[in-house]
């Protein structure tokens, strides 16, 4: 019998309700998820996601960005914390913070992100309302690697959702996250399985099978 690959030890870093955490934690449940996650941070004490976290017995904790000087010192405590989990993986899931260049740097090919449109369409915040207001007829979420520039790294994986007549920025959000939940798991998965990585500033995906999981265009 061969020896088990050990799972990536993964922390998620939240602002918020941490719905794209939850999906990450229920996904890695299955035993042969590639990836483990061991932590949640959040730079927001209040943010409901912590709590979901722990309910699901994973350790949570707020480093509080209001404590800090300045965003080195901030992203400084980050570090601090990761290295004390043995982090190999960061998986950003609706962190709202700005990281430093020399953090992203640090983490180059080993953090992620997900982000509420088909970029490099619509960086940045109100993602939806913005697709609507464009005119475009499919919207969707991305996940890509973090650089330092926001919201402009290498695309790992995109799916799809049609705009449909009515929509305001609500249901469209509530047609994308769904997508989301789906997308952002398997995206970890091909990460750390081996199936894509970060090489010379391109996303390369090692066999057709993970090529074809990174992109999905959805119907109703
Ligand atoms: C998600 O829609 C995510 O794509 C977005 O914040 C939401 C977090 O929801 N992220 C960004 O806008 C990052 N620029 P969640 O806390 O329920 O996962």
């Amino acid at each position: 019998m061969s020896a088990a690959v050990p799972k990536k030890r993964v922390a998620i870093l939240i602002s918020g309700r941490g719905s794209n955490m939850v999906s990450l934690i229920a996904a890695a449940r299955a035993p042969d998820y590639p990836a483990e996650i061991v932590l949640v941070l959040s730079n927001r004490p209040d943010a409901a996601g912590l709590d979901r976290a722990r309910e699901a017995g994973i350790p949570a904790c707020a480093v509080d960005h209001r404590a800090f000087a300045d965003r080195a010192s901030f992203d400084a405590a980050l570090q601090a914390e990761l290295d004390a989990a043995g982090i190999e993986l960061i998986v950003l899931a609706g962190f709202m913070r700005i990281l430093t260049d020399a953090f992203v740097e640090a983490w180059a090919g080993r953090m992620i992100n997900i982000h509420p449109s088909l970029l490099p369409l619509f960086k940045g915040t109100h993602t939806h309302q913005r697709a609507l207001e464009a005119g475009v007829r499919l919207h969707g979420c991305s996940v890509h690697y973090v650089v330092p520039e926001l919201d402009a790294g290498p695309i790992v994986a995109q799916a799809a959702v049609p705009v449909l007549p009515g929509d305001d920025a609500d249901t469209l959000a509530a047609r994308v996250i769904v997508q989301e939940h789906r997308l952002y798991p398997a995206a970890l998965a091909l990460i750390a399985g081996g199936g894509a990585a970060l090489e010379g500033g391109r996303v390369r995906f090692f066999t057709d099978r993970a090529r074809d999981a990174s992109a999905a265009l959805l119907s109703l």
